[in-house]
């Protein structure tokens, strides 16, 4: 199956970005139709815009424009991507099933609330692990709890700040992120 894709943003967006790229390479079929971030000034929106894709602020209290939106560009799949707000319980029984969510850790370590960028990282640190790496999951009206849909995992046994391994786990991020898509679509394909 191919989805109408919105992805929700609140930064740099280079979730996003990676998820552009592959559609523009036909790594995913799916058409990503829309960006919204919470971020009046998230670089994300300039990503969005320079690939060509209609791209909105929303404040995240907005439900109703948020709906209406998303209604508007007949979104089927909601990626979550660096969106560090909470989804509005009407959104999501709307798209039960249908919003995804990225983390930066082996959920369900290190998720949860306050558990958000450096925080994660900052934690596995302190912790001393080995591994770390990244979750795609099923948004439900808790935070990061929902069905993970993929998970990989990231070696940052030689990694001494927080810093380092953010940047190694973002790469695990990118990759599982268009892997996340592709699944879907395939699993849909298969099931058509
Ligand atoms: C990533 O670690 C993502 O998991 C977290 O925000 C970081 C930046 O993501 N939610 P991006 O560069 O804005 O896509």
């Amino acid at each position: 199956m191919v989805y109408n894709l919105a992805v929700m943003v609140s930064g740099g967006g280079t979730n996003l970005q990676a998820l552009i790229d592959a559609s523009a390479a036909g790594g995913i079929r799916s058409k990503i139709c829309l960006v919204i971030s919470n971020k009046e000034d998230a670089y994300a929106l300039e990503r969005a815009r320079s690939a060509g894709i209609p791209a909105q602020y929303i404040h995240h209290t907005n439900q109703e424009e948020l709906g209406r939106t998303l209604s508007a560009h007949n979104i089927d799949l909601i990626m979550l991507a660096g969106y560090l707000q909470k989804i509005p319980a009407e959104i999501i029984e709307k798209y039960r099933g249908r919003i995804l969510n990225i983390h930066p850790s082996l959920l369900p370590k290190y998720g949860g609330k306050g558990f958000y960028g450096m925080n994660v990282h900052r934690a596995v640190l302190n912790a001393g692990d080995a591994v770390s790496g990244a979750t795609i999951f099923y948004v439900d009206e808790n935070y990061d709890t929902g069905r993970i849909l993929i998970q990989q995992q990231t070696d940052i046994s030689g990694l001494k700040t927080a810093e380092d391994i953010a940047a190694a786990v973002l790469e695990t991020e990118h990759k599982i992120i268009v892997e996340s898509i592709r699944r879907l679509e395939y699993e849909k394909k298969s099931a058509d």
